[in-house]
């Protein structure tokens, strides 16, 4: 039997907005056979990230561009720096505009030195935002198979 890949979808999120990107991202990794696992960062039990292909990691961004606190706390609690990180996250121009938008999403990129570049959505990405999700996922899966990264074990 061939197992199918992996993937965790770890996010935090206070009004909704993050949550809603995570869904997405499950739903077209759904689509394309994955096994899924959501994790709810501050709430859920911890994962052990070695047991995933893909880890994808969700955040809000707060005060003038910070990342929030639970976000750096399940970062300490992973405890080192998984190669299979891609990050995604949720912010409004509103406050501090196009240089603080996402700015957690940046940060994290470069922590991780995350392979692919951070997904960043303006509050809810119902509606036209929706095909910029599912293009970013597309994106990830599609590059990683190209280098050949991650991969325990590809079926189609
Ligand atoms: C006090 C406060 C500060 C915020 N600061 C920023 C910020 O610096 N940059 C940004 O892009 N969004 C900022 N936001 C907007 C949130 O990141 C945005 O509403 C996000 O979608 C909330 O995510 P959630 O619905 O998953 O909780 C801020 C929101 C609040 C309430």
């Amino acid at each position: 039997m061939v197992s199918k890949l992996k993937a965790a979808i770890c996010y935090l999120s206070y009004s909704g907005n993050t949550e809603e990107v995570a869904e997405l991202i499950s739903s077209t990794l759904n689509q394309k056979g994955f096994e899924l696992d959501m994790h709810r960062i501050g709430i859920d039990a911890p994962i052990d990230p070695k047991s995933y292909d893909y880890l994808f990691l969700g955040t809000f961004t707060w005060e003038m561009g910070s990342t929030p606190d639970e976000v750096k706390e399940f970062i300490l609690e992973i405890g080192y720096k998984p190669q299979n990180m891609y990050i995604f996250g949720t912010g409004d121009t509103q406050f501090g505009g196009d240089d603080l938008f996402c700015k957690a999403v940046d940060k994290l990129v470069k922590f991780y030195k995350s392979k692919q570049t951070g997904l960043k959505i303006e509050q809810s990405p119902r509606g036209v935002q929706e095909s910029k999700v599912r293009g970013w996922v597309e994106g990830v899966v599609k590059h990683a198979i190209e280098k050949g990264e991650n991969i325990r074990t590809y079926t189609s």
